[in-house]
């Protein structure tokens, strides 16, 4: 949080690369995104301050370097029995994360300057996310290391640089064997120097709570860790129109912190729907001398779990609807970028979304940022092992030296984010056996406690009959079961907290667009395609379908709610086919790689968005060959029934009911025969009237292209990428779900080409050429700003169809 402090400090500077020079006095922060260097291998001389790099990429920073592939089913070839699983054989795995090569060494650099250098000046090198094992070098000294990748960390340079040309060498290494996904490759999230006085607001040293809070006052409390003699702080807090709500000063300090409660009168609160923020400012004084100051945005909103209405956001019983999250960003691979997350969250609200959780490892603060801004809850999370192995390398051997560091960083970092509700110390641990997991999940959930006292802590655990022997599960603040819908009520009367958690759930899998006969439910179905049927009835051994998670949280009002298993398909994990090639991504998602909604999308929406209506009809009607063939028709709404027609002819009404589980909150045709033409539904309300309607048609051929981007202006900054649908229409302008053309992007003037997606598990095209096959008629292009504004075109084409162009602005 202080990080997002430092960002909105009055004197802040922010970088765009090393070389600027500033007059600040009292903080500033020199972001390294550009000027970096980089080579993959091993490169021991590149520590040294002359060392010619001329001949190294030239990157910017964030950085994934294993994006650009090529895919390569002999990267992460593996013979494993995956025991999470439920595997006992061990088999030939391929896509387990990714394809891409990331593994080896690798190296960056770069070099910096300190604005109003001189000897007393406290300095500091912040990084957010470093893939992995990184060795930071300043001016030819190693200053420091880290393991885990995930992990947020800094460095005291102060001692070791000059005023100017500071050279800063970093190393990195993948092991293979590391991951159960493609953990990207690189310095994947920014890099800070951060420039202070010797008397300073320490790094995240700020801590802003508010335990009190009544419709007339709320009480803001404020503790602030700081170094130096003779010092004063004094606090503002600042609406969210900038005006000033109320101010504290105070010399009185305990150790090294200050503690201030300052009054806000009728509070306005932070919640999902108004996601409200205020400001605070920090000034700290040596005598009469500014001497740091920082910026801290906080939500006043209380957070509370109860035995008998579960969690409450400010005295309101909320469920979470929630989804898990990876952290890449499909073809952007893990490099960080707010208008991927900003695209992500914008279409997770709008299918109803509440909450988050980030699996299985530290957020980006991008993300929180993201969350805070636009009302979600958060659950952040920080690792998928302990102590026991899942993965030969995986956080297993880092455990024992890092386990606290890393937990300390992520609270003290992103503790003053409203819309972190809760953190998870892990996922399926294998530590889940046996009585010294009992003590590592205790330890480390007292050190969550010790950092913050104000959220609770939860484990998702799979291995559900041994923790409830064991007392593991009896122990933690939240049970937060994974799957196991089957031992919820088990779990519910043998712990005592009196909720659990659904901290994972579903795991249904589907491809976008892809439909397979007959229609039925199966686990671990596998196609001659590769591709799962967006039927949406195929799930893994270990998991289930949507409904069965409904089930629960309709009939038992203790279960909190749920963490879908994925809100998008990541790089990795392609089960249920991760024994055979091609397949490198995942099929769980409710929206695709490229973003893009599957079926599942409308499924959730009817359930999760009560503002709108939702209608949606399943599948495509574009069937040349299936004529009269049974082929059932799926409508997701959150009306209770229906009538279906085809070409003008009743197939009848369909109501929800409870048959089964997917009769209560599906409509099912299951015998329409398929004949082209029109598809059409029209839906009740429940006084058995009209009340919405809507129609698919079967299409020609594939004739002109459509380009529908997300946004029509973009920041001149660099980074900000506009996101353009592509599909394809038949000549009546009737869309062409089943098209497959191969098409070109060109892009002109003020921005760049970054990448494009089609969303298909089994595509072997990389993502960075500019070229791509459609997937069921459509992909998405990713247009990126340079940082100078004008306009923008992107133009598409393919063989025998009419090309397409959009234009865009990027401003300032
Ligand atoms: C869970 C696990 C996730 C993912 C998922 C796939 O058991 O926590 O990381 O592997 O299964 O269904």
């Amino acid at each position: 949080m202080i990080y997002r402090s430092l960002l909105f400090i009055v004197l802040f500077i922010f970088f765009g690369c090393s070389k600027t020079d500033s007059n600040t006095t009292t903080r500033a922060i020199i972001t390294l995104k550009e000027g970096w260097k980089f080579q993959k291998g091993s490169h021991p001389n590149a520590i040294s301050i002359g060392y010619d790099d001329t001949n190294w990429e030239s990157v910017t920073v964030p950085h994934d370097w294993a994006i650009y592939g090529p895919f390569d089913k002999e990267i992460d070839k593996q013979d494993v029995a995956i025991v999470q699983n439920g595997e006992t054989v061990a088999t030939e795995k391929t896509g387990r994360t990714g394809a891409l090569p990331y593994i080896g060494e690798a190296w960056y650099r770069n070099t910096f300057d300190i604005p109003n250098y001189n000897e007393n000046k406290k300095v500091l090198i912040l990084f957010e996310g470093a893939m992995s094992e990184p060795e930071v070098f300043i001016n030819g000294k190693k200053i420091g290391e880290w393991k885990y990748g995930y992990a947020y960390f800094y460095f005291d340079i102060s001692k070791h640089i000059k005023a100017t040309n500071n050279t800063l060498a970093v190393k990195l290494n993948n092991n293979g064997l590391s991951s159960r996904w493609y953990p990207g490759a690189g310095l994947y999230r920014n890099v800070r120097v951060i420039v202070k006085n010797q008397e300073n607001i320490n790094q995240w040293g700020t801590f802003i709570t508010t335990p009190n809070i009544t419709d007339k006052i709320a009480q803001v409390n404020v503790k602030t860790n700081v170094t130096g003699d003779n010092l004063k702080l004094i606090t503002t807090i600042f609406d969210a129109n900038g005006k000033k709500v109320n101010s504290n000063e105070t010399s009185t300090r305990f150790g090294n912190q200050f503690e201030q409660n300052i009054a806000v009168n009728n509070p306005v609160l932070w919640d999902t729907e108004n996601p409200y923020q205020y400001t605070a400012v920090s000034k700290l004084y040596a005598g009469n001398i500014l001497k740091d100051e920082v910026t801290t945005k906080f939500g006043i909103r209380d957070i509370k779990y109860d035995r008998e209405s579960g969690f409450n956001l400010n005295g309101i019983p909320t469920k979470f609807k929630g989804v898990c999250l990876h952290h890449d960003l499909g073809p952007l691979g893990t490099a960080v970028n707010k208008s991927a997350l900003r695209r992500q969250l914008k279409i997770l609200k709008d299918m109803g979304v509440n909450a988050i959780r980030s699996s299985h490892n530290m957020p980006s603060f991008e993300q929180l940022e993201l969350c805070d801004e636009m009302g979600f809850l958060f659950l952040a999370e920080s690792f998928d092992e302990w102590k026991k192995t899942k993965v030969k390398n995986g956080y297993n051997l880092y455990f024992d030296d890092y386990a606290e560091k890393d937990v300390v960083n992520l609270v003290r970092a992103t503790r003053n984010h409203p819309s972190i509700i809760m953190w998870s110390s892990g996922n399926e641990v294998p530590d889940q056996w046996g009585s010294e997991g009992v003590k590592r999940a205790k330890w480390l959930q007292d050190i969550f406690h010790r950092e913050d006292p104000t959220r609770p802590v939860t484990v998702g655990m799979d291995q559900v009959k041994a923790v409830m022997e064991s007392g593991f599960g009896a122990i933690m603040d939240i049970p937060g079961l994974n799957y196991r819908v089957h031992l919820y009520e088990d779990a519910y009367k043998r712990f005592p907290q009196g909720f659990i958690l659904g901290s994972e759930t579903a795991s249904t899998v589907s491809s976008r667009g892809v439909y397979h006969f007959p229609v039925e439910k199966g686990s671990m179905v596998q196609h001659d395609d590769y591709q799962s049927s967006s039927y949406d009835l195929e799930y893994c051994s270990w998991s289930n379908l949507p409904e069965d998670d409904f089930i629960l949280q309709d009939n038992k009002p203790w279960v909190l709610g749920e963490f879908v298993w994925t809100g998008f398909d990541y790089l990795g994990e392609p089960t249920p086919y991760d024994e055979v090639w091609p397949s490198r991504s995942s099929y769980f998602g409710i929206n695709d790689l490229a973003g893009l909604p599957k079926d599942r999308y409308y499924l959730y929406r009817s359930r999760w968005n009560t503002k709108d209506k939702t209608l949606h009809i399943l599948p495509h009607w574009n069937w040349e060959g299936r004529e009269g063939k049974t082929t059932p028709v799926f409508v997701y709404t959150n009306y209770n029934s229906a009538e279906l027609f085809l070409n003008g002819k009743s197939l009848g009404v369909q109501t929800k009911n409870n048959s089964s589980p997917q009769h209560r909150y599906r409509l099912m045709w299951m015998d329409v025969t398929y004949e082209p033409g029109t598809l059409k539904v029209i839906a009740f309300d429940d006084q058995g009237n009209p009340a919405a309607e809507k129609e698919i048609k079967t299409s020609g051929k594939p004739h002109q292209l459509v380009l529908e981007p997300d946004t029509s202006t973009i920041k001149a900054n660099g980074e900000d990428i506009a996101f353009v649908t592509v599909s394809v229409v038949d000549k009546n302008g009737i869309p062409c779900p089943t098209a497959t053309n191969q098409l070109k992007f060109k892009v002109d003037g003020k921005g760049v080409y970054r990448a494009a997606c089609n969303g298909d598990a089994t595509s072997l095209e990389m993502f960075h050429l500019p070229t791509m096959k459609l997937f069921s008629g459509k992909l998405v292009v990713l247009v990126q700003s340079t940082k100078e504004t004008g306009n923008i075109s992107l133009m598409v084409s393919g063989d025998g169809l009419q090309p397409a162009k959009v234009e865009l602005k990027s401003v300032q």
